[in-house]
């Protein structure tokens, strides 16, 4: 691997295997999201406790202060939103020149295997990989979002997660599942957690973070069990006790609960 993307790899992935990133690209298909109206007031109490901020360049931009960020992995996929025909029609967004103005760290977009658009998705993602490669950029792929998510299952996401690493993904964005080993055990390159729709607990959300650490994951991509829950800096620290302290769920939850006792809301 050349120097510049292991570089650029170990800002996102620490020397402990482990990695937090903090999404807020959500807007890019559902517009001012709860909690994400303003993102850059969402992500400022949460910085110091992640590795790095997955977002689409017009947020970076205009909400995130460049003298005091995270790396970034910019969201380079869309073009669809909530209220279009299928979500899973997507575009490349950005170009290689953009990206590398903005120091991108690495870059993410979404394929939708299964879907009407997943030969156009794949394809997308095997000319980005070519694109960015040629400058040391790691691509992450994110799979099995929107409608795709209802297929929420080991075979079907161990299917999506090998595709994109044959593809030259070097990251893979998925979610977790039960066995979850078997999406870890056929994917040759880290897999990162999202977290999907806030869980009805905070313990749900240790407790599945835990599992798939377990099984193989090398962390999380996981934005809205954190800010919307109404102690957003609470789960940021209780998460990354888990992913980089070796936490437990039950000390994790812990780690949650005091100090919301000791936050006003
Ligand atoms: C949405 C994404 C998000 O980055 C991903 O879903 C993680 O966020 P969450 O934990 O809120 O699901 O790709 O387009």
């Amino acid at each position: 691997m050349d120097w510049g993307i292991k570089n650029r790899l170990s800002q996102l992935i620490q020397r402990d295997g482990r990695c937090f990133f903090m999404p807020i690209d959500h807007g890019y298909f559902q517009g001012p999201t709860s909690r994400l109206e303003r993102p850059g007031e969402t992500l400022k109490p949460l910085l110091p406790y992640v590795d790095a901020v997955f977002v689409t360049r017009g947020v970076l931009r205009n909400c995130i202060d460049p003298a005091r960020s995270k790396p970034i992995i910019l969201r380079v996929s869309g073009g669809t939103s909530m209220v279009g025909e299928d979500l899973a029609n997507e575009e490349l967004t950005t170009s290689i020149q953009e990206i590398i103005r903005l120091n991108a760290s690495a870059v993410g977009m979404s394929i939708f295997v299964g879907s009407k658009y997943e030969k156009q998705t794949l394809a997308n993602l095997a000319r980005l990989v070519d694109e960015c490669e040629n400058y040391g950029i790691p691509v992450m792929a994110v799979t099995a979002v929107g409608k795709e998510l209802e297929k929420r299952e080991a075979r079907y996401l161990a299917l999506c997660c090998r595709i994109a690493a044959e593809l030259g993904a070097r990251v893979v964005k998925t979610y977790w599942c039960e066995n979850f080993e078997k999406v870890t055990n056929g994917c040759p390159v880290p897999i990162v957690m999202a977290g999907g729709p806030k869980c009805r607990t905070e313990l749900e959300v240790f407790e599945f973070v835990y599992d798939g650490l377990q099984k193989g994951a090398v962390g999380v991509n996981l934005g809205r069990n954190v800010w919307q829950n109404d102690h957003p800096v609470a789960m940021a620290k209780a998460l990354r006790a888990i992913i980089h302290q070796k936490a437990t769920p039950k000390e994790a939850n812990d780690i949650y609960q005091e100090i919301k006792s000791k936050t006003k809301k």
